[in-house]
């Protein structure tokens, strides 16, 4: 059966299938050549006309390949008009979830930040305060001090994240000193930090009852973290070989000390250089402290502030 694409006789369709799509440029004139022309699209086009040659088809198919293909150029363009349409639909709904999504993302960052604020202002309040002693610093290469203002960021930064926050306080701190000039310089915002600030000691501050100087040499494992205490960390970095500096400090001023209970809980584990150490950064001690406040269990304190590098793996009973 035959369908003519112009007038819609089924007699006048000459090749059939001729609701087909397909695209072809072809420039008509009435001869030998246009006919084989119209065959050799069909076959380029996978259509199967029924005719063997060219001779075979019917007089007139030019003129109807002809409207059948300015049908299918007219069709095209709506299509192609459609689909950039539907195209350009989609960015648009895409770029406007995109702001949506930034919008409300921007909106839950400041509420998370506000969030933050108020629960660091209330640790001032009620929960341990944890002050760094910078009044060792005259002890210190310039390298070592920037790293300590590097420790002191990052400790903040940990401070500042965390579900149960402490107050944090830096004694010590002289205005103009080499450790107040690094940490303005290095620590972005640091004049905005919320904690406190004093060149004074914590012993003029406290209590001397609830201070406890945290240090790797004390004999005493710390049990627990109690929000009426006071914890004091050394500011000073691994470089710096004086061991027992702060155990003799906190030893003069008579006051309790503590150390981080890894003895208790973890073991040396075997290691090319066999290097083991328990002493650790100011920042990783808080990063202890803070979890333990946070779950009280030692052995997630200690897995989140002992590096693998400082040669100690958790007992498989504390696993
Ligand atoms: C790099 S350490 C300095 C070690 C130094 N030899 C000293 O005498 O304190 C920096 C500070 O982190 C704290 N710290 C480091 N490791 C500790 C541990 N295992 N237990 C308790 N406090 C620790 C101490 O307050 C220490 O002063």
């Amino acid at each position: 059966m035959m369908k003519h694409a112009e007038n819609d006789t089924e007699e006048s369709d000459p090749v059939g299938g001729a609701d087909q799509q397909w695209e072809c440029e072809v420039t008509w004139q009435d001869d030998e050549g246009d006919r084989e022309s119209i065959c050799e699209s069909f076959q380029l086009l996978q259509i199967d006309t029924g005719f063997d040659s060219p001779k075979d088809l019917p007089v007139g198919s030019e003129k109807w390949y002809s409207n059948v293909l300015r049908k299918q150029r007219h069709w095209e363009k709506i299509i192609t008009a459609k689909k950039k349409k539907r195209k350009q639909e989609k960015e648009k709904r895409k770029a406007k979830h995109a702001e949506d999504k930034g919008i409300a993302h921007q909106h839950s960052k400041r509420v998370l930040k506000t969030i933050a604020k108020e629960r660091l202002l209330a640790a001032k309040e009620a929960a341990p305060w944890l002050c760094i002693d910078l009044s060792m610093t005259s002890h210190m290469t310039h390298k070592e001090i920037s790293r300590l203002a590097a420790q002191i960021r990052r400790l903040y930064g940990s401070n500042k994240k965390a579900g149960k926050p402490f107050w944090i306080c830096l004694t010590g701190f002289v205005a103009g000193s080499p450790i107040s000039e690094e940490c303005l310089r290095m620590n972005d915002g640091f004049s905005n930090y919320l904690m406190d600030t004093t060149p004074e000691s914590y012993l003029d501050l406290f209590p001397l009852e609830t201070i406890v100087y945290l240090t790797p040499d004390s004999e005493n494992a710390l049990q627990d973290i109690e929000p009426h205490r006071v914890y004091v960390l050394g500011g000073l970095v691994d470089e710096s070989i004086q061991k027992k500096l702060t155990l003799q400090k906190a030893q003069e001023q008579s006051l309790q000390t503590a150390r981080l209970p890894i003895a208790e809980y973890m073991v040396k584990n075997a290691n090319v250089k066999n290097y083991h150490s328990e002493t650790l950064a100011i920042n990783q001690v808080f990063d202890a402290l803070s979890t333990y406040y946070e779950t009280q269990s030692w052995p997630e304190a200690l897995k989140a502030g002992v590096p693998p590098g400082k040669g100690y793996v958790l007992q498989k009973t504390a696993l």
